[in-house]
C-alpha cells in the first residue's frame, strides 16, 4: 500500500494525542494506569522525532537544499523545546505527581502548534517534492529504526 507522508505523520500525532488525554483524564483516579499511557505517549514521541529528525526532514533537506534555515531547521528547534517540556512532566510522572497540570498545558500547547505547522505546511509540502520511490525509502527506514534509539528514559532510570 501506498501511502502518504501527510496521513501517516498526521494518524501518529492523532495516536500520541489519544496517549496524553488518557493520562490526564486517569492520572487522578489510577496513577499506575495514567503512568502506562505517559510512558506510550514518550516513548512514542520520542520515536516520532527521531523519525522525523534522522529520516523524514533529511530528504526535505537534501531536495530543497534548506537546512540551516527554513522549515525543518525551525521544527528541529521546537523538538528540542517539546524535549524539554516532556521532561519537566516525566519528573512529576516519577514523583507520581498528580498535580502536574501547567507542565501538562505547557506540553500541549506546545506540541499542537508544531503538530499543526507539520500538518499544513511541512508534509504537504514533502509528499509533493517527493517521489513514490523517496517515500517507499522513508517508511521502510522506519522500520529499521532500532528500538534502543528512541525507548530511552532519563540515563540509569527504567520504569
Ligand atoms: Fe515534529
Ligand atoms: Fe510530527
Amino acid at each position: 500500500m501506498e501511502e502518504e507522508i501527510a496521513s501517516f505523520y498526521g494518524k501518529d500525532h492523532d495516536q500520541l494525542d489519544g496517549y496524553f488525554r488518557k493520562f490526564q483524564e486517569l492520572k487522578k483516579k489510577d496513577y499506575a494506569q495514567a503512568k502506562e499511557f505517559f510512558k506510550k505517549f514518550k516513548f512514542g514521541l520520542q520515536r516520532h522525532i527521531v523519525w522525523e529528525e534522522e529520516i523524514l526532514f533529511p530528504l526535505f533537506e537534501r531536495k530543497t537544499g534548506m537546512k540551516d534555515f527554513g522549515p525543518t531547521f525551525v521544527m528541529r528547534e521546537e523538538h528540542r523545546q517539546i524535549g524539554q517540556f516532556l521532561e519537566a512532566l516525566h519528573e512529576k510522572v516519577q514523583q507520581q505527581n498528580p498535580e502536574s497540570d501547567q507542565e501538562e498545558d505547557l506540553l500541549w500547547n506546545t506540541l499542537k502548534q508544531h503538530n499543526h505547522k507539520e500538518e499544513n505546511v511541512l508534509y504537504p509540502e514533502i509528499d509533493q517534492q517527493a517521489s513514490v520511490a523517496e517515500r517507499k525509502e522513508v517508511f521502510r527506514s522506519m522500520q529499521d529504526l532500532p528500538e534502543e534509539r528512541y525507548k530511552t528514559c532519563c540515563q540509569g532510570h527504567a520504569h
